[in-house]
């Protein structure tokens, strides 16, 4: 019998609610043969309330001893201007991701997936603009402007925003960070035929440490990568040609920390809602002959806590859902059932069962249960 550990951090808002959706969706792949072992903690602004802390040692322990860790989301109102940085719930999210070294974060985007009946009707974008898109943002996650040193007034913490002077956060980036996630995106580009292009998005025209990832990003490729083709793109213009001919962005988008937050974002408006969209953060592929520790996957959606809608029951839990199949198979070795978790919400979205982001009528629970009776 296999036996997989999996930790469970459902986190604050809307969190548990798409969480319960998910823990429902993968208890289907239960079997004789295979048993989930799930272990539920705290994380985010829940975490601070029991514990003080945004996460503590021994949920960071957890993760790093569990086969893979689903996350749903963290943060809220509540927990605004009282504490931030890695000390507020979404630094719960970060210490975890730097505790996992979870270093490249695989965000995908395609017009087809979930389910294209969503994204011709929910796209602002007209159909012949989206038709055949198809990418994967692969964010740094672990360094840049998220990690480096910050500096910040201290009256901020007594008397909130409106008392700083000024405030810093170092944004930089060692070559062997870069290095690193420019392979796991050319070793993402090889796994299509023919091989997807790597498109590396910087701002080598303005920040030093853009300078420093394009000519590490060249090098790695030329060198390691030869048939893989490299683009360098300003950032800036990329938001642009993902509004305009997102096509042309197909492949492989190789983004730093912030570069790939917005752009993932940016992405939802393809498919219509951030509610459809999964994550992945790898501290490497399967396979990886380069791995020193255990591979690690902790799988996210790319939306928040979504406080105003969270306790109502109309979230969508497909984002979440889809975590799951991302979670077959990148840590479990479950192809083919990533796949079927991936055809039954394509069947319930193109059935007309949706939440109210996408003008439906059923709730969260509702769309669980028929993805669970479509499988
Ligand atoms: P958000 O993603 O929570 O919400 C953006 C918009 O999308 C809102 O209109 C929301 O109602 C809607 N939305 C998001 N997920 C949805 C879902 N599953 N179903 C239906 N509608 C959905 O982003 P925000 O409002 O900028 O942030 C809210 C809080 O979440 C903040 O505290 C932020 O820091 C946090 N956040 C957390 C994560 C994370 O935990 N990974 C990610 C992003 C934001
Ligand atoms: C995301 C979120 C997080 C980020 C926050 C909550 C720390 O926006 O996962 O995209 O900025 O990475
Ligand atoms: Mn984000």
């Amino acid at each position: 019998v296999k036996s997989h550990n999996i930790l469970v951090l459902p986190g604050d808002g809307i969190g548990p609610e798409v969480m319960a959706e998910a823990v429902k969706v993968l208890e289907t792949f239960e079997t004789s043969e295979r048993k989930f072992q799930l272990r539920q903690e705290l994380i985010g602004g829940c975490s601070i309330d029991a514990t003080g802390k945004s996460v503590t040692e021994e949920v960071k322990q957890a993760a790093l001893n569990s086969d893979a860790v689903l996350f749903a989301a963290v943060g809220g109102p509540k927990w605004d201007n009282a504490r931030r940085g890695l000390d507020g719930p979404e630094g719960g999210l970060l210490q975890l991701r730097k505790a996992m070294d979870i270093y490249a974060n695989l965000r995908p985007c395609s017009a087809t997936s979930p389910s294209a009946s969503i994204a011709k009707e929910f796209s602002p974008f007209r159909e012949k603009i989206i038709d055949g898109v198809d990418f994967v943002v692969v964010r740094e996650n672990c360094g840049g402007a998220y990690f480096g040193r910050k500096v910040e007034d201290p009256t901020y913490e007594n008397m909130g925003l409106i008392d700083i002077l000024s405030a810093m956060d170092e944004w930089g980036y060692s070559e062997e960070e870069i290095k690193r996630v420019a392979r796991l995106s050319a070793e993402i580009a090889l796994r299509h035929d023919p091989p997807w292009p790597v498109i590396s998005l910087d701002k080598a025209n303005v920040l030093a440490s853009s300078r420093l990832w394009r000519r590490v990003v060249e090098k790695t490729i030329a060198e390691e990568y030869p048939q893989v083709k490299l683009v360098h793109q300003l950032a800036d213009s990329a938001s642009l040609i993902m509004a305009t001919n997102p096509r042309s962005l197909n492949g492989v988008i190789l983004a730093d920390n912030t570069f790939g937050d917005m752009l993932s974002d940016q992405a939802g408006s393809i498919v219509g809602t951030l509610g459809v969209l999964p994550s992945a953060s790898l501290n490497g592929l399967p396979g990886d002959k380069n791995l020193k520790t255990r591979p690690y996957g902790l799988y996210e959606p790319t939306h928040g806590s979504a406080p105003t809608i969270a306790g109502k029951n109309i979230a969508n839990p497909v984002a979440m859902i889809l975590c799951v199949a991302q979670m077959f198979r990148y840590s479990l070795d479950m192809e083919r059932e990533a796949q079927q978790v991936e055809d039954a919400v394509r069947k319930v979205l193109d059935s007309g069962l949706r939440t109210p982001d996408l003008r439906g009528k059923s709730s969260t629970t509702e769309v669980g249960d028929a993805i669970v009776a479509a499988l």
